[in-house]
């Protein structure tokens, strides 16, 4: 994809990654991911956020069928992580001029991570930039996803540009704006990549859409994946309700097992959701990812957790997705627990403490030696009734509307 212009002056010159196998080194991408950087063109130039290092010299090209890259007067950097700042030692090299304009935060950071001490000038929150045609305007969003995040808005073309906030996983493919394609193939990518990258500064998240919302914003462009000039409320009210914690109403059954007798509770477990009328989504945790369990733990507001006895404890995939889980705060969740054991049990009192602990709600447990009789996979589609049932209630208390 060349560049392209999504308002009069204002630029998408961003890349398509499909070669990282990991983002961050820990997160796969299935599907790729974009890192989208923005030119806005006025009397004065600004190239807002850049890209990985690996596609500095493609961000340039892109760059340099708009405009001469030497022209650059302004390197906005509204996150300092690297996809999105890796671009600026060559764009600094080829626009030696380009003033880089950063939050306070960010000043060290551009020092410790590229040796970048002058030329660089800290922004204040609302602080204004005249670009001679156009108009820029930067409202820190620290947390967004690090302390440094800003959001950057040009106010002649109502475009807002949050960087990390709205955006998600998934290359582009042949398109740019969230109105040319399918959104629905675009979500779970979008939603693994909120629970994964940002879900843990779902405050921070709540409060810049608070602090944001008062302005006239007919384009969010993010710095990952879609472009929304349509409805851009959209996207702005799925990043409140995940941020919120709402879950969906539907259950996410987790569940590891050694030799298939958990396994076989968590089909009984599943068909007990099933029979109450809810969705539930099935999940090994030995063979799924711990992103895409982190995905449907926040997509649903229930929850069930099946572990096996090991080492005395809960079997270990299922107790990672719990500690990552831990680690990125998701409350409100409605859960139920089933697990077995050898000789002596202990997995289900320790997830017992676990869903304590983390404030969660747990409506009911599970436990068997061996492999499961037909009056515990009773016990265990009644566990899934019961989940189902208490989230119906939930999702009725909370007015959900998917
Ligand atoms: Fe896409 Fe936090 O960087």
């Amino acid at each position: 994809m060349g560049p392209i212009e999504i308002r009069p002056g204002i630029f998408w010159v961003g890349v398509n990654d499909r070669t990282t196998d990991l983002f961050e080194g820990l997160w796969p991408l299935p599907s790729g991911v974009s890192y989208n950087a923005y030119l806005v063109v006025g009397k004065r130039v600004a190239l807002i956020d850049s890209v990985k290092n690996h596609y500095a010299e493609e961000l340039l090209q892109k760059i340099a069928q708009v405009v001469d890259p030497a022209r650059l007067d302004y390197l906005v950097v509204n996150h300092m992580e690297p996809d999105h700042s890796g671009a600026l030692p060559l764009l600094r090299r080829v626009a030696p001029n380009a003033e880089v304009l950063a939050a306070p935060p960010a000043l060290p950071m551009l020092a410790d991570f590229y040796g970048l001490r002058e030329g660089v000038r800290a922004v204040q929150d609302g602080e204004t930039l005249d670009l001679g045609g156009k108009t820029l305007s930067f409202y820190h969003i620290p947390f967004v996803h690090w302390p440094e995040t800003m959001a950057t808005y040009e106010a002649t073309e109502r475009v807002l540009f949050p960087c990390d906030a709205f955006g998600g996983f998934r290359a582009l493919e042949g398109a740019l704006f969230a109105d040319e394609v399918d959104f629905a193939l675009y979500e779970d990518e979008v939603l693994r990549y909120f629970s994964n990258i940002v879900g843990m500064q779902s405050q921070a998240v709540l409060r810049a859409i608070e602090k944001l919302k008062g302005l006239p914003i007919e384009v969010i462009a993010p710095s990952h994946g879609l472009v929304w000039r349509r409805e851009p409320q959209r996207i702005v009210e799925l990043y409140a309700r995940w941020a919120r914690h709402e879950g969906e109403p539907g259950v996410a059954l987790v569940f590891g097992s050694m030799y298939g007798e958990t396994r076989k509770m968590a089909e009984a477990v599943a068909q007990g959701v099933r029979e109450a009328g809810l969705p539930v989504r099935v999940l090994d945790a030995s063979r799924t990812h711990v992103s895409f369990l982190i995905q449907e733990a926040w997509r649903f507001q229930g929850l069930l957790l099946g572990s096996p006895t090991y080492d005395t404890d809960v079997f270990p995939p299922v107790e990672h997705l719990l500690r990552l889980l831990e680690r990125k705060r998701l409350r409100n969740r409605v859960v139920g627990i089933f697990g077995s054991y050898g000789w002596r049990g202990g997995a289900t009192a320790k997830l017992a403490e676990k869903v304590r602990a983390l404030g969660w709600e747990l409506v009911g447990t599970v436990e068997f030696g061996g492999a499961p009789t037909p009056e515990e996979l009773r016990q265990g589609r009644e566990l899934g009734r019961t989940v189902a049932a208490r989230v119906k209630t939930a999702a009725v208390q909370e007015g959900f509307r998917a």
